[in-house]
């Protein structure tokens, strides 16, 4: 990859509380001044309005932004459907949920030639994407960088690489995006996958609800989780090509083609808060308690997809980043709980402080609603005897995408040769120590 680009992708930072506008333009003059669609737009480009939110929703939760491009998107053949590859859509109703603690290693290697939309593996998913509620957990492999261009009409797409960089070549610019980086693209923006290394391995958390926003903080003040001038959105850059582009769009959980005769990342100039953005994990301001016990992971949200009900996420993301211990009298590691949430983890690097072995990079478990989990026996055993010293946790960066409805496995993860057989075990040997006075 170029400098330059490295550069391009750092050169804005997104001012959230989401309803900021953000302005840029790659050839000066390309927006125009005091209106989104003046009679004619300046430098002969087309103004096109993308939708991320109903008109008419309130002004602190609109998405919207304006587009100036070479070619409007409208200017497109019909699309035909194509092969959903391993790609899978809610309703997931293939399977039965499963209320067992569930466990995978890393997706095995894919064939040569697998670009990020083959790559796409779903494990399981809720909701309904024509009801635009609930989520889907999909894994990705890739080996290739994409010479299509993709867009997802059933959700935006939070992707959490593991292994290997990647250049987003959006409608909005480009977005260099690393391991302990997260990268967003919002429903509908369209984007191709450049890989920065000879193969690329994530995680991509597809969110058909409310799109993601930064927690409230209550109490915690005006400062604190993931600061809002830490989310970086891309400098207008663009594609001026000619030719055959093959164009994929997800629609209501079905892959659609069509070639284009350019490229659809052709937009020159552009303002709004409907846009990509990369937001670096390492940045996340980790807050937990200096007396005893510990916050629940609720203190480690990064971005909430509300409901309609108050305080119930249709999926929050969640991440354990390096952090002091301090807690006096307190089994410091996650406790033992069953929860009517539902959550999903990952693991991007090093060691996840629960578990002593098995929960690898590229792995994730699941803990569907009230299953219950917590320390494995070797964890309990260290934990419980531990001398309580201020201790750092940073070996390991770990995430979750907790939500409020269990995840129903597609068959393929339901019966995939990289889940762990027997992870029970892992709360095996849990001794009885109870006695009576
Ligand atoms: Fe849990």
């Amino acid at each position: 990859m170029s400098g330059d680009a490295r550069k391009t992708a750092e050169a804005l930072s997104y001012l959230s509380g989401f309803g900021n506008e953000h302005t840029s333009e790659a050839v000066p003059g390309a927006l125009p001044v005091g209106r989104n669609a003046p009679q004619r737009a300046p430098l002969g480009l087309y103004a096109e309005q993308l939708s991320g939110s109903a008109f008419t929703e309130p002004r602190a939760h609109n998405r919207r932004s304006w587009l100036y491009r070479v070619h409007p998107s409208a200017a497109h053949p019909a699309f035909v459907r194509t092969d959903n590859g391993a790609l899978r859509t809610a309703p997931f109703t293939e399977s039965v949920p499963d209320p067992n603690r569930l466990r995978w290693n890393p997706l095995p290697e894919p064939p040569s030639g697998t670009d990020f939309l083959a790559g796409l593996w779903t494990l399981g998913g809720n909701g309904d994407a024509t009801r635009r509620t609930g989520m889907a957990v999909h894994l990705y492999h890739a080996n290739a960088s994409m010479d299509r261009v993709f867009s997802d009409a059933d959700g935006e797409l939070l992707i959490v690489p593991e292994r290997g960089g990647l250049l987003l070549h959006t409608e909005f610019g480009r977005l260099h995006v690393e391991p302990a980086h997260v990268a967003l693209i919002p429903r509908g923006v369209r984007f191709r996958v450049e890989l920065l290394d000879e193969s690329a391995r994530g995680y991509v958390c597809e969110n058909y609800g409310a799109p993601f926003r930064l927690p409230d903080l209550g109490p915690i003040g005006a400062n604190g989780l993931a600061n809002p001038r830490d989310f970086l959105a891309p400098v207008a850059a663009y594609e001026d090509v000619t030719g055959p582009v093959e164009v994929v769009s997800k629609f209501c959980g079905n892959l659609w083609t069509a070639t284009y005769d350019h490229s659809p990342l052709d937009v020159v100039g552009w303002h709004g808060n409907h846009v990509p953005y990369v937001y670096d994990l390492r940045r996340f301001n980790v807050i937990g308690s200096i007396s005893y016990d510990h916050p629940d992971p609720s203190i480690f949200t990064v971005l909430t997809s509300p409901t309609d009900t108050p305080g119930l996420a249709g999926v929050d993301f969640v991440v354990f980043a390096p952090r002091w211990l301090v807690g006096e009298d307190t089994f410091r590691p996650p406790y033992f709980h069953r929860n009517v949430m539902s959550e999903y983890m990952g693991l991007v690097e090093g060691a996840y402080d629960a578990k002593a072995e098995g929960f690898v990079p590229g792995g994730g478990s699941l803990h569907n609603m009230m299953s219950a989990h917590g320390p494995d026996r070797e964890t309990f055993d260290r934990a419980s005897g531990a001398e309580l010293k201020p201790q750092k946790v940073d070996n390991g960066l770990a995430f979750m995408f907790e939500t409020r409805w269990p995840l129903t496995l597609t068959p393929q993860a339901a019966g995939a040769d990289h889940l762990q057989r027997r992870y029970d075990d892992v709360w095996q040997g849990l001794e009885r120590h109870f006695r009576t006075p």
